[in-house]
């Protein structure tokens, strides 16, 4: 089969593990060389669950490479501009262009709004939403001077649509990802770029604790009404793998005509 994304470069964000990993080996099978970061340690200590590690780049660096993909592959954090830039420019300079990019690095914390400490807020607003402004803003200057148009995947939530009570901080970062989305789809529509939002549901990550839901949903029975089980899927959680189908799609041709949208991820649940 015809490899979609031939010739093209893609950059990752939380490539370590979990969705990004997937993202970076899906997009390597389809003929993308790879560019991927991961802070690769815990962001803060305000997260309680485990961190990824600098083995776990190592492998989503094996598995890209086992796809016959060139990969460049470093520890950042998307809170650091001066390492992000570094490592778009030493990207571009091996691969000499940069058509896609996935911005999936993010963090996820518990607390009802009011109850929520300084750096609870700082750590979810400060990665998610400024983390993931600063890797656009590193990023794109790249891929409109590359001048092959291309195309930007930003990682929201369901959380980024709807109300989710028990993480008011992270619904507002990814909510403030899809106003970035819908501004860049304007922005850089001149240069051929698109930028979709998606906004997955319910993925079977090491981000998504159990406990840690079960613990607010015995606190507040009202809460689990914002958090139903997925039409299609009634039991469990959906895979990396099945997002990826999507991020494929969207940083390929075939979603040509797709800018400036929200793309749910979610079986149906979000129609509940
Ligand atoms: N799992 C779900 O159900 C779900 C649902 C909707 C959205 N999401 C979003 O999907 C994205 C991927 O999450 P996941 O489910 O794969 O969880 P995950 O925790 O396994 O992956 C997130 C990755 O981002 C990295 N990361 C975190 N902060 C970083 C920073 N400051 N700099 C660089 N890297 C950083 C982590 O180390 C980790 O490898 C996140 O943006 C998350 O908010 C997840």
């Amino acid at each position: 089969m015809a490899e979609s994304l031939q010739g093209r470069v893609a950059f990752i964000t939380g490539a370590a593990r979990a969705q990004g990993r997937s993202h970076a080996v899906r997009l390597a099978r389809e003929g993308a060389d790879i560019i991927a970061l991961d802070i690769c340690a815990r962001a803060s200590d305000t997260l309680t669950y485990t961190p990824a590690t600098p083995e776990d780049l190592n492998e989503t660096v094996r598995l890209v490479e086992a796809e016959g993909r060139k990969v460049l592959a470093r520890q950042v954090d998307i809170r650091d501009d001066a390492a992000l830039r570094q490592l778009v420019a030493d990207g571009v300079e091996q691969f000499r262009r940069l058509d896609i990019l996935v911005a999936n690095a993010g963090v996820l914390g518990w607390g009802r709004v009011w109850e929520l400490t300084d750096e609870q807020w700082d750590t979810v607003i400060g990665i998610n939403l400024t983390g993931t402004w600063r890797t656009l803003r590193a990023a794109i200057p790249a891929m409109i001077e590359a001048g092959n148009g291309g195309s930007i995947v930003v990682v929201s939530s369901s959380a980024g649509l709807k109300a989710t009570p028990g993480n008011g901080h992270y619904a507002a970062s990814k909510f403030g990802l899809t106003a970035l989305t819908n501004t860049l789809a304007i922005e850089l529509g001149e240069y051929d770029i698109r930028v979709n939002s998606i906004h997955p549901y319910s993925v079977d990550t090491p981000m998504i604790e159990p406990e840690a839901m079960m613990e607010i949903f015995a606190k507040h029975p009202r809460f689990v009404h914002s958090f139903p089980p997925m039409p299609m899927q009634y039991k469990g959680f959906m895979t990396a793998d099945e997002v990826s189908d999507v991020v494929v799609w969207l940083a390929g041709d075939g979603s040509g005509t797709l800018s400036g949208t929200q793309i749910p991820v979610d079986k149906g649940a979000l129609k509940y």
